[in-house]
């Protein structure tokens, strides 16, 4: 089911004050987005007035705010603009608009670059430079919950989590589902368990290697109602294929639905090389950020197998981020293949239909071919759930 959402479009400055003021004084409800247009620029505001009102408009909106009117040149303007409202608490890195965590009473600094302005590379948090570039934002968990198949999931796990976005942007959507993460990197952890959860939520963060058929066990006692599972930014591509096999057997045992991102259609050896992934706030900033093939790295077009690293790099020299050492590229039919042998259903989230379908039955305008995909496999019986009716 397609998620509505609702604009409100303020024009002027005392256009966006009324449409404020009326949410504050709690005559109107909060929108999806308010629209800044026409003369409603905030790049034509002084710093601290523009701080002042994106502060107003955090707790006003659901989602974020869009600002499509603007145009700096300067690269020294462009940053402070940029900066002025990450640190408010709306981020930039999607291409929807400023965007904060759903409906989220917490105003999160999301400016990562001033601590490299302060330190240089090695004063970098490469955590929040992964999300601003790899973070998963686009689709969530209200995406895949609002489909026919998964509307009784009360159980969101994000094994190999790393900064956890999909269970943390999912928990202010839905505070009352249990949230299961899980990851090797002690780090990873912590920071994601400082982070501000809103009280009223059960979640484990679980250091632990996801390959044990212990922690899905564990999965499996803490869960409530049904669970989903998301393996997010094709992180399974670190499995060789016996443990991959052996993934997709344990998980769909001990979850309902289990779902991988997968890449789009790209031969491997297209995937070699440099990668630049800089947005840019680093670009103004003067620092890049790159995916860089390692020196044995050559994607082999016969195993799918390559070496690459998250790196971050300016005039004085260069730091890797993350490693994606032992990386093989798991195609679509090789994951079907494998399913097929565990005698799993395998199906994807098409994303014109906002529903999970089956990778054997309908594949017109899926997204498969230009964009990441969302394969999910079960081991349930899936007659009469797809086809049902929608209460
Ligand atoms: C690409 S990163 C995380 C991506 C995250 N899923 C996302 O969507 O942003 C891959 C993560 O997998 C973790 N990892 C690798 N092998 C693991 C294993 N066997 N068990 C648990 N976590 C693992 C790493 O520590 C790392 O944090």
């Amino acid at each position: 089911m397609e998620i509505k959402q609702r604009t409100r479009v303020a024009r002027s400055w005392d256009a966006l004050d009324r449409i404020l003021t009326a949410i504050e004084e709690g005559r109107e409800d909060k929108p999806d987005w308010i629209a800044l247009q026409a003369d409603c620029r905030l790049d034509k505001i002084e710093k601290p007035e523009r701080r002042k009102l994106v502060a107003r408009m955090h707790p006003c909106v659901l989602r974020g705010f869009k600002a499509n009117n603007t145009k700096i040149k300067k690269k020294k303007k462009r940053l402070d603009y940029w900066r002025s409202i990450a640190s408010e608490g709306f981020h930039d890195f999607t291409d929807f608009g400023w965007m904060k965590s759903y409906d989220s009473p917490f105003k999160r600094d999301y400016d990562y670059v001033g601590a490299y302005l302060e330190g240089g590379l090695e004063a970098l948090d490469p955590y929040a430079v992964y999300a601003s570039v790899l973070g998963t934002f686009e689709f969530g968990v209200e995406d895949f919950v609002a489909t026919k198949l998964c509307r009784n999931v009360g159980t969101i796990v994000e094994p190999m989590a790393g900064t956890a976005d999909f269970a943390y942007e999912g928990h202010f959507r839905f505070p009352d589902y249990q949230y299961i993460m899980a990851d090797l990197d002690e780090a990873a952890k912590e920071k994601v368990l400082a982070q501000p959860w809103l009280p009223q939520t059960d979640k484990h963060y679980l250091a632990a290697n996801i390959l044990d058929e212990s922690f899905w066990q564990q999965v499996k006692s803490l869960s409530t109602g049904e669970s989903l599972s998301l393996i997010g930014k094709q992180s399974h591509h670190l499995f060789d294929a016996k443990q991959l096999y052996k993934l997709l057997d344990v998980a769909t045992r001990n979850v309902d639905y289990f779902m991988l991102e997968v890449p789009q259609l790209v031969t491997v050896t297209e995937m070699g090389g440099t990668d630049d992934m800089s947005r840019p706030e680093m670009e103004d900033a003067g620092f890049d950020v790159e995916l860089v093939e390692e020196p044995d790295g050559e994607p082999n077009p016969f195993t799918n197998l390559m070496h690459f690293h998250l790196e971050a790099s300016d005039e004085d020299g260069e730091r890797a981020l993350f490693d994606y050492h032992d990386w093989t590229v798991w195609q679509q039919p090789i994951l079907v293949t494998l399913a097929r042998l565990l005698d799993l259903e395998c199906l994807y989230y098409h994303s014109e239909q906002f529903e999970f379908v089956s990778v054997e039955e309908d594949t017109e305008d899926c997204d498969v071919e230009d964009n990441v995909c969302f394969m999910l496999f079960t081991r349930r019986d899936l007659s009469g759930i797809l086809t049902g009716n929608d209460d």
